[in-house]
């Protein structure tokens, strides 16, 4: 069994942006901006955010954090966001989800110019993605993507089980990896909750990709001996013994799994800092598309 690092790799690949970052401004170009918008004090959306703006200076990039209380209304946000797609300064921009619930989600990310979308959240790189054209690519399906690929794990010919269909994971990672090239051309079976026959058809595969948010959902008896398992989930479960009174649970039962698996992802330090990275990448695209370099 070998543990997929995503903590290093992402430490690799932010100093991969940073160099890259040196050498744009060396020659005088203007740094990557991102900016983000944070609607009210949801723990996780708080720390989430805060590592985004952590992630932005180790990579050399300039942030900026807007903040709103959750009694914003919808018309203001849409104000706020035509606002970052009309500001030159910035080049690419996240609301950060979830949005209060008197706020229609899908219009704010709508509203966003999909040139500055480096959620890739936009149905115009949603699409973009599903046909393989370039465009910003949702964040924790390019880090799933590019944890495989620097892993070496072939996908090709291979059966890989998503469980989950959610639009921001399920959906783009399985497109990403039934598409032509390495990672890719996967033969791709996605599950989600109408599945009748789950265990059967995750007893098949050759990669499990656990993308449902329900802790210790994927048991030892649902994975055939040598697979590759992929875990998403980051569910906050109370824990007393812990400072902040939680920790994260994977949507796999890691310790029984793990002893089966060629390769296994930790929770926390495996696909969690990976979105982030995925994310940077996307701003630095941003910058650079924007700069014509
Ligand atoms: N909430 C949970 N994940 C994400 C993400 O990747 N981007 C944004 N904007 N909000 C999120």
């Amino acid at each position: 069994m070998q543990l997929i690092d995503g903590k290093k790799t992402s430490t690799d690949i932010k100093q991969e942006i940073a160099a890259e970052v040196a050498e744009m401004t060396a020659k005088g170009i203007r740094r990557p901006h991102l900016a983000a918008i944070l609607v009210g004090h949801d723990g996780g959306s708080e720390t989430y955010v805060a590592n985004k703006v952590k992630s932005c200076a180790e990579c050399g990039f300039e942030s900026t954090l807007l903040r709103f209380e959750d009694d914003i209304t919808e018309e203001q946000l849409l104000a706020e966001v035509r606002k970052l797609n009309e500001n030159p300064e910035i080049d690419g921009f996240i609301v950060q989800l979830p949005l209060p619930k008197h706020i229609d989600e899908q219009r704010v990310i709508e509203t966003v110019d999909p040139d500055k979308d480096v959620d890739g959240f936009h149905p115009v790189n949603v699409g973009r993605l599903s046909i393989g054209l370039p465009g910003f690519k949702s964040a924790t399906p390019a880090g799933i993507i590019e944890l495989l690929r620097r892993y070496n794990i072939d996908t090709r010919g291979k059966h890989v089980v998503v469980i989950g269909r959610s639009n921001i994971v399920g959906k783009p990672v399985a497109s990403l990896l039934m598409q032509k090239g390495n990672p890719g051309d996967a033969t791709v079976t996605v599950c989600h909750s109408r599945t009748t026959n789950l265990p059967e058809i995750t007893r098949q595969a050759d990669i499990i990709i656990a993308a449902l948010g329900k802790p210790g959902f994927v048991t030892a008896d649902m994975v055939k001996d040598g697979a590759t398992v992929i875990d998403v989930g980051t569910t906050r479960v109370p824990d007393a013994t812990r400072k902040s009174g939680f920790r994260l649970c994977g949507d796999v039962d890691f310790e029984n799994v793990a002893p089966k698996c060629e390769f296994i992802t930790p929770v926390p330090g495996g696909v969690g800092p990976m979105t982030i990275c995925s994310l940077m990448l996307n701003t630095l695209q941003a910058a650079k598309q924007r700069r014509g370099c």
